[in-house]
């Protein structure tokens, strides 16, 4: 079989590197790390295949690998790549959809939880040995089950969270979407609802949307404005559907009782985000798929993918690069 040259620029576990060097030349070089750029550019004329995950491929990265046939991600979200530059220079773009749904919603879940029962903030009451009677009621948290959870984006994703919700915490669920999709629920236990229904509905509001030109800053102070004041907003998405100023601005004036949130305009957040420590924020690293049973379901499906395209097969998730918007 012709070997052809494939570019790792995200660290792959041992035994999915292997598989790769098998059929492969491998030259594994992140760009994120000072050392390692220059070794990536470098590359980049000579590589057949790209795999790895959460940089930026733009028109003039492409540009610099002519040879280029495939770029494999390990993620489900595909906002970090040029879909249309891809699409014009031919490149196949494959992700990993399927594989974290399961992981990414128990996340959704541990944030719906973990605000409001504020766990981060009693588990550090306790660790700081400030425990030392009852707790007040200054120190309660607030029911989850049978509050209305409402989800924006019905995905895959959208739909696991759907069913903890309904079938485990027996919450009512209200869901949006563009495209009309089957609750996956039985009847009556979700249902589907304009978004600003959804948004003056919910207890919990879910941002369950990929990050597209049309959903950028889709949550923004009108939006915000339409919540209940005790309503809590998770999302475990994309950062940037949320305009984070204006839900600073409506967690600080009481507008909103608080936010769960896996990912930010900015990541990792940085050092001087307002976010990092605000008391009603309850914020994790952009976790959601992070456990070691996904993330090797993530990379061997990655590399699945790279390996067929580089065979000419068919792999098992590319990504529809015609229905892009
Ligand atoms: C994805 O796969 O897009 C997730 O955001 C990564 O955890």
């Amino acid at each position: 079989m012709d070997r052809k040259k494939v570019l790792v620029y995200r660290g792959l576990p041992a035994q999915e590197l292997e598989r790769v060097r098998a059929e492969h030349d491998v030259i594994e070089a992140d760009p994120r790390q000072e050392a390692q750029e220059q070794a990536f550019f470098e590359a980049l004329p000579f590589v057949h295949g790209l795999i790895g995950s959460g940089y930026r491929i733009d028109d003039s990265l492409l540009a610099r690998a002519p040879l280029l046939k495939v770029i494999s991600t390990i993620s489900v979200g595909i906002d970090h790549f040029a879909l249309d530059a891809m699409k014009k220079r031919g490149v196949t773009l494959c992700h990993t959809p399927g594989v974290l749904t399961e992981a990414v919603a128990d996340l959704t879940f541990a944030l719906i939880l973990g605000t409001s029962r504020r766990v981060l903030e009693l588990g550090r009451y306790v660790q700081q040995g400030r425990w030392r009677r009852s707790i007040t009621a200054a120190q309660y948290g607030w029911d989850v089950h049978g509050k209305t959870l409402g989800i924006l984006g019905y995905g895959r994703i959208g739909k696991a969270v759907a069913r903890r919700a309904a079938l485990g915490f027996g919450m009512p669920v209200l869901y949006y979407t563009r495209s009309a999709v089957d609750s996956g629920l039985p009847e009556g236990k979700a249902c589907p609802a304009s978004l600003n229904d959804v948004l003056a509905q919910s207890d919990f509001l879910v941002v369950m949307l990929p990050l597209t030109e049309a959903t950028r800053g889709m949550i923004g102070p009108a939006q915000l404005a339409m919540m209940k004041p005790e309503a809590i907003l998770i999302n475990a998405a994309r950062g940037p559907v949320v305009q984070e100023d204006a839900l600073l601005d409506a967690l600080d004036h009481g507008r909103l009782r608080a936010a769960g949130l896996d990912v930010f305009d900015t990541e990792p957040l940085p050092a001087d985000s307002p976010l990092r420590d605000h008391p009603s924020v309850l914020a994790l690293p952009h976790a959601g798929s992070a456990t070691h049973e996904t993330r090797a379901a993530m990379a061997h499906m990655a590399v699945d993918n790279l390996l067929c395209v580089l065979r000419g097969d068919t792999p098992p998730a590319a990504y529809p690069l015609d229905k892009a918007d």
